[in-house]
């Protein structure tokens, strides 16, 4: 229970808002007395194969509120589905959590997975990185979806049908009662991707994971997509995480964004500070890479990152970012660099931001 002194430090400092974020909390001790609807400390997960362990998220910290959107952007391998796959408790074989703790409403999901297990479906929902390849392919939409709702709630086969076929039209599926007929093979991507979405929401979650949501599909059905995920936010308070590499299509949706680097989140902040004012060179070369239709190809070739992240047994005592980061010097490469606050609920992990950072 709280005190009536933290009772009132939690109202003098709750976000009258939660879809502006407020500045400092998750660095802020009066974070002690507020509860996001999911946490995530210090968070560490290794693969083990054969000899060697792969560290494919290293000490990541980050919270979600009731209702926000959080985008996890990075380059390709940077240990974005693997944190998803952590909160899920679905790391399999030889995916393990190393350290670190997970939080979803209060309730600790680690270090055991099968808390996870009971919130998953039914207070965390989730887009897979190939919604094609999540469903299954020899049960029609209805009845995995009649399934997934009667595993999560009493209700009779006829009420799980019409909650079923209720749930296709507010995912924007134009005839319910015949798409739920269909297999998955006989849909288009689109549909695929917004039958992955209604099994991911049909229990009413508070949070949606979408692991790159719109990346199979074409620039016209990525944006009916986009907008269903903004809608299904609003109407429905849902909060989401939402994993991506496509910056355009973050910055539309996404009011925080946390930068993943070799497992590391490198940079994070309100979407149109990170995109605007980047501090960390990465962001800063990963926004630069973004094609435009201004670019003249003819001209100039578009930006690029030279290099590639390093392989987790070349080992690194410093930034990891080093090798590819033109500013490096010495100390980069011999101690890890620290979280710098650089506004108001904006820091970045560099020993040399570019840009101003806040002194104060
Ligand atoms: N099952 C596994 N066994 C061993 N290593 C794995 C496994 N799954 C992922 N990894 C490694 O963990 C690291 C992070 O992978 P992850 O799939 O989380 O990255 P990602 O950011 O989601 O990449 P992408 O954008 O390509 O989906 C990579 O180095 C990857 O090779
Ligand atoms: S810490 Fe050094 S190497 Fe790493 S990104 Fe910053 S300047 Fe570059
Ligand atoms: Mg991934």
């Amino acid at each position: 229970m709280l005190s009536k002194k933290h009772l009132f430090l939690y109202l003098a400092l709750r976000n009258p808002n939660p879809r502006i974020p407020n500045s400092d909390f998750q660095h802020s001790e009066f974070r002690v007395f507020l509860m996001s609807l999911l946490e995530i400390e210090h968070l560490s997960v290794s693969y083990l194969t054969g000899a060697c362990a792969v560290r494919a998220v290293r000490d990541v910290s980050l919270h979600i509120d009731a209702g926000e959107s959080l985008a996890l952007v990075g380059e390709t391998g940077s240990g974005k589905s693997t944190l998803a796959l952590a909160v899920l408790g679905l790391l399999e074989g030889p995916g393990a959590i190393a350290e670190g703790e997970i939080r979803m409403e209060g309730t600790r999901l680690t270090p055991d997975g099968s808390l996870s297990r009971t919130l998953r479906g039914r207070r965390v929902g989730m887009v897979f990185q190939d919604a094609r390849g999540s469903l299954n392919p020899v049960l029609t939409i209805g009845s995995q979806l009649t399934e997934v709702l009667r595993a999560h709630q009493d209700l009779s086969r006829k009420d799980a049908n019409a909650a079923a076929q209720a749930v296709l039209g507010e995912v924007g599926i134009p005839e319910p009662g015949l798409l739920s007929r269909c297999y998955p093979a006989e849909l288009s991507g689109g549909m695929c991707q917004r039958a992955a979405i209604a099994l991911a929401i049909c229990n009413r979650p508070a949070l949606l994971i979408a692991d790159e949501p719109t990346s199979a599909l074409d620039p016209s059905i990525q944006a009916q997509i986009l907008a269903l995920l903004r809608r299904l936010q609003d109407q429905r308070r849902l909060a989401l995480l939402l994993i991506s590499h496509d910056l355009a299509l973050v910055s539309g949706v996404a009011e925080r964004v946390a930068v993943m680097y070799h497992g590391n989140m490198i940079e994070t902040g309100r979407t149109e500070d990170v995109f605007r004012r980047p501090a960390h060179p990465y962001t800063s070369l990963l926004l630069a890479c973004r094609p435009d239709l201004e670019h003249r190809w003819d001209q100039s070739p578009l930006a690029a990152i030279p290099g590639s992240i390093p392989t987790d047994t070349q080992g690194f005592r410093g930034c990891s970012f080093a090798p590819r980061c033109r500013i490096a010097e010495t100390a980069c490469s011999e101690s890890v660099p620290p979280a710098l606050k650089v506004r108001d609920g904006h820091w970045a992990s560099c020993f040399k931001p570019v840009g101003p950072v806040d002194t104060t």
